[in-house]
This record gives structure tokens, C-alpha cells and sequence, in this order.
């Protein structure tokens, strides 16, 4: 039988991640191929052409998983009983705007989004923030829709645990689908701490540590870290536009393990509300290693954190904490 179709919104969907993004949630990629998706685009009212046409071309791509189409640049519409939400849409840094500014715009818009979702999204509603600082507005909206359970509100750093992968792999010459249990600690910021302490590589001898196999303390506990701290900025200078394609794909990675769960022996990187684990303080968005089942995300716990890690996690958590109490000035 047919399944029921789960209605999807993006928010930004006019902009460049929106635009790589919603093709991919039409033919299966976040939820599955047999699963069909009815799609709520939402922008502002500048970009509501443009926004109208991502519609006629999704119309015109003919998805057979595509139910139907909701465009619109009314928060309230958008959001009306949909079961996961991608937040893409911000306000993005311009010349001469200082990180304040960016923050005090951004915390607005998700707090304002946080009252619509509570309102009109479905009440189990699995939403995703992309937007940046993703952990930070992650937690805006957290905080002001207390009715939506914590557990459902994540932001994105599969990216960056996509991006710690795929730097594993070029560098052994390996599938990428054959390394896995990277880590990425803290922000989706230069501060985040990707660790390889706990990953792995599978080899024709078997599963081996990915440590002992690079055999290069000195790369990887140096420019292993910073190249992937680093990637969002060498995408932008590279492209002078910040990365799109990899987001998109990594956030239909991020929703579909959240919806299908990861695979046995697996973990990904989620940011989640913190509830202490490693030391963590309670009450920021921090990205921990999660496996999934049934739809729900739990972070791995009794992993081994040597005094470099310790460090490097502790950085990051500062940050954060930062971060929030910024985001609140900005609001007061
Ligand atoms: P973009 O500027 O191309 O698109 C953003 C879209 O959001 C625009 O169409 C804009 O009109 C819209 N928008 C602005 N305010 C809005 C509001 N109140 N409601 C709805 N829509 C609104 O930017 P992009 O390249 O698509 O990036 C989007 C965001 O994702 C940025 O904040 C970027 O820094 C972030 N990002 C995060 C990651 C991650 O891994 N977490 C990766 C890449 C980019
Ligand atoms: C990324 O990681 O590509 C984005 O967050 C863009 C940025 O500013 O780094």
C-alpha cells in the first residue's frame, strides 16, 4: 500500500542551498524511495519570484514522489502540519556588518519561526537548522517553542562529520563509504573539534583504526583538524559562494539516519541539546556522536577522551556558551 506523504518544509528555499536541497527531498533522498513528500517552500517576500519559480521548476522535473507544492511567504502557511523542517533561511553577512549584527538578525528570525512551528507544525515535527550560527539559532528555537519536545530539534554538522570522512578517505586512498565513526565535537564553527580517536577503516585485513593505520599523530592532530575546520571557508573563497550541494546532501543524510536510523555499528554527528554527557553543560546545542533507532537519537556515551580531546571539546563548548549569551543581548 501506498504510504501517507510527509510533508516537508524548507525555509530559504529560494536561496542556493534551497535550491540544491528540495530536488533531492523530491526524489527520495531524505526520506526514501518509496516514501512521497509534499513540499512547503518558504522565503520573504523579495525573493517571493524566484521562489515561485524553484515551484514551476520542481513542477516541471515531474518527481513521481512529489504530491504537491506549497510556496509561499507566509510563515503561518509554511508551516501548517509539516513533519520535518530544514531552517535554511537567514540573513547572511554582508560588508561592513559585524558578527553582532548577523547574530541579532538571525536570533529574530528563529525566534519568531519558533512561535509559527509551535503553532502550526505537526506535533511530533523533526526540524533540522542549517541556517548559521546553526547551534545557536538551533537553540533560539528551542527556547521559544517550548512545546515542541527538545528532543526534536537538532542543527546540522553531518557536514562536517561528511567533510572529516571524505579527508580520511582521500588521504588513505580509501571508499569513503569504508571509513565511519568520526566524531565532530561542539559548533558548526572553526572552533568545532573533529576527532578520528574512535574511527575506523575497513580494509581486505578487516576493520582498522583509522590512527594506526595514517600513522601521522602530527597530520592528523593538526592539519587533518583545521582542513575540515576550515572547509566552509575554503568552499567560499573557492566558489565565492558558501557551500550548497554539500549541505543539501548532508542534511537529507542527517534526517534520513534521524527518520531510518543509522546502520548497525555506526554513529553520525547531530547537534543536540546537551544533557551533560562528557561533561557537556546542559542547555547548549552541541554536536555529540548519536546513533538512531525508531526515530529517536541518543548520544554514544562511555567513550574514551584523552587530555587532547578534552581540551579541544572544552574550547568549542565555550564558545557556545558565548554564542547564547550573545544571541539573549541581542534579544533583550
Ligand atoms: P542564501 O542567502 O542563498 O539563501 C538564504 C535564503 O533565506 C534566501 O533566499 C533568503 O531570502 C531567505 N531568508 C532570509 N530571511 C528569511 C526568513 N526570515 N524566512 C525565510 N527565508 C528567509 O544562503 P544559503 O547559501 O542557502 O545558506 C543558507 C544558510 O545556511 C546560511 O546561514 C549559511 O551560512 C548556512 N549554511 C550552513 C551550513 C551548515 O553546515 N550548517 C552549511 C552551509 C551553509
Ligand atoms: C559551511 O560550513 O560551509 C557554512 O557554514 C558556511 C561557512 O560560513 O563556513
Amino acid at each position: 500500500m501506498a504510504k501517507n506523504p510527509v510533508r516537508v518544509l524548507v525555509t530559504g528555499a529560494a536561496g542556493q542551498i534551497g535550491y540544491a536541497l528540495v530536488p533531492m527531498i523530491a526524489r527520495g533522498a531524505m526520506l526514501g524511495p518509496d516514501q512521497p513528500v509534499i513540499l512547503h517552500m518558504l522565503d520573504i517576500e523579495p525573493a517571493a519570484e524566484a521562489l515561485n519559480g524553484v515551484k514551476m521548476e520542481l513542477i516541471d522535473a515531474a518527481f513521481p514522489l512529489l504530491k504537491g507544492v506549497v510556496a509561499t511567504t507566509d510563515v503561518a502557511e509554511a508551516c501548517k502540519d509539516v513533519n520535518i523542517a530544514v531552517m535554511v533561511g537567514g540573513f547572511p553577512r554582508k560588508e561592513g556588518m559585524e558578527r553582532k549584527d548577523v547574530m541579532s538578525k538571525n536570533v529574530s528570525i528563529y525566534k519568531a519561526q519558533a512561535s509559527a512551528l509551535e503553532k502550526h507544525a505537526a506535533p511530533d515535527c523533526k526540524v533540522l537548522v542549517v541556517a548559521n550560527p546553526a547551534n545557536t539559532n538551533a537553540l533560539i528555537l528551542k527556547e521559544f517553542a517550548p512545546s515542541i519536545p527538545e528532543k526534536n530539534i537538532t542543527c546540522l554538522t553531518r557536514l562536517d562529520h561528511n567533510r572529516a570522512l571524505g579527508q580520511i578517505s582521500e588521504r588513505l586512498d580509501a571508499q569513503v563509504s569504508d571509513v565511519k565513526n568520526v566524531i565532530i565535537w561542539g559548533n558548526h564553527s572553526s572552533t568545532q573539534y573533529p576527532d578520528v580517536n574512535h574511527a575506523t577503516v575497513t580494509t581486505s585485513s578487516g576493520e582498522n583504526s583509522v590512527r594506526e593505520i595514517i600513522a601521522d599523530d602530527n597530520w592528523l592532530n593538526s592539519e587533518f583538524i583545521t582542513t575540515v575546520q576550515q572547509r566552509g571557508a575554503a568552499i567560499i573563497k573557492a566558489r565565492k559562494l558558501s557551500s550548497a550541494l554539500s549541505a543539501a546532501s548532508s542534511a537529507c543524510d542527517h534526517i534520513r539516519n534521524w527518520v531510518h536510523g543509522t546502520p548497525k555499528g555506526t554513529w553520525v554527528s547531530m547537534g543536540v541539546y546537551s544533557d551533560g554527557s562528557y561533561g557537556i553543560q546542559e542547555g547548549l546545542i552541541y554536536s555529540f556522536p548519536v546513533t538512531c533507532e525508531k526515530g529517536e537519537w541518543s548520544i554514544v556515551q562511555g567513550l574514551k577522551i584523552d587530555e587532547f580531546s578534552r581540551a579541544k571539546m572544552d574550547t568549542t563548548a565555550k564558545e557556545l556558551a558565548e554564542e547564547k549569551s550573545l544571541a539573549y543581548s541581542c534579544l533583550n
